[in-house]
C-alpha cells in the first residue's frame, strides 16, 4: 500500500495579513511539479480567507487549526467545520495537545469536532501524543492508544482521516524522539487505528514535534511514518519546502 505523504504546516497564533499572504505565495511558487508530498498549510482563522485566495489554482491545500462540533449555533467566537469548508479548507487539526491544554479539550470533544469535520467534507488531523512525565513512566504506547480510540469518529474511514502523533514534550523544544521510538509509536498507532478502521493500510500517520530541514529526511523514511506536522519550522518557506523535499 503506498501512502501519499503529507507535509502539513500549522502556523498556530502567528502572522499578520501581509506576512501570511507572502509565505503562502512562496510556497505556492516554491513547489516543485513531481513533488513526493501533498503540501498543506493551517494558518490562523483570520488568515484562512487571504490565504485561501492566495493558494487558489496553486497545488497546495488549505487546512484550519480548530473547529466546533455543531454546524451552527449560539457559540460565540466559535467557527463551524462548514464554515471552514466554505472558505476552501479541505483539512482541520482536531484535537492539537495546545487545545487539549488550552481548552481542556478531552477525547470526546475531539471526537465530535473531527466527526463534525467528516460531516463537512473536511479531513481531520487528529492530534494525539503523551506528555514527558507519560513517557518516563513508560505509558507511552497506552496513553496515544487511549487517545486514538477515544478520538476516532464512528464511520470514519482509513483514507478520510489523518493521525498526528506530536509528543507533547517535542513541540517547540528542539527535542525529538529517537527514529527507533517514533517507528515503534507509529506501528503501534497502525495497529490501534486498524482495529476500528477495518485495517489501516491506507491511514496517513504524521509525526510533529521539532521537525526541521536537518532531522525530517531520517524522521520520514520510517515505514509508517507518512508525513509531518510543522509548526516552527513551518513559519519559513525555505525550511518548509526543505521538509517537502525530504520526502523520498
Ligand atoms: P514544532 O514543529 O514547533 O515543534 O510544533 C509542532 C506542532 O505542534 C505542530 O502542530
Amino acid at each position: 500500500m503506498t501512502r501519499r505523504a503529507l507535509i502539513a504546516g500549522n502556523w498556530k497564533m502567528n502572522m499578520l495579513r501581509a506576512e501570511g499572504e507572502a509565505l503562502a505565495a512562496a510556497l505556492a511558487s516554491g513547489l516543485k511539479p513531481g513533488m513526493a508530498a501533498d503540501l498543506l498549510v493551517c494558518p490562523p482563522a483570520t488568515l484562512l480567507a487571504p490565504v485561501s485566495a492566495v493558494l487558489a489554482g496553486s497545488a497546495v491545500a488549505l487546512g484550519a487549526q480548530d473547529c466546533h462540533m455543531r454546524d451552527s449555533g449560539a457559540h460565540t467566537g466559535d467557527i463551524a467545520a462548514v464554515m471552514l469548508k466554505d472558505l476552501g479548507a479541505a483539512y482541520v487539526i482536531v484535537g492539537h495537545s495546545e487545545r487539549r491544554a488550552d481548552h481542556g479539550e478531552d477525547d470526546a470533544t475531539v471526537k465530535a469536532k473531527a466527526g463534525a469535520a467528516l460531516a463537512a467534507g473536511l479531513t481531520p488531523i487528529i492530534c494525539v501524543g503523551e506528555t514527558e512525565a507519560q513517557r518516563d513512566s513508560g505509558e507511552a504506547e497506552k496513553i496515544v492508544g487511549g487517545q486514538i480510540l477515544g478520538s476516532v469518529p464512528d464511520g470514519a474511514s482509513q483514507s478520510g482521516i489523518v493521525i498526528a502523533y506530536e509528543p507533547v514534550w517535542a513541540i517547540g523544544t528542539g527535542r525529538t524522539p529517537t527514529v527507533d521510538d517514533i517507528a515503534a509509536m507509529h506501528a503501534h498507532m497502525r495497529h490501534v487505528a486498524g482495529r476500528m478502521l477495518d485495517g489501516a493500510g491506507a491511514l496517513r500517520l504524521l509525526y510533529g514535534g521539532s521537525v526541521k530541514p536537518g532531522n525530517a529526511a531520517e524522521i520520514l523514511a520510517l515505514e509508517d511514518v507518512d508525513g509531518a506536522l510543522v509548526g516552527g519550522a513551518s513559519l519559513k518557506a525555505e525550511d518548509f519546502l526543505a521538509i517537502a523535499a525530504a520526502v523520498a
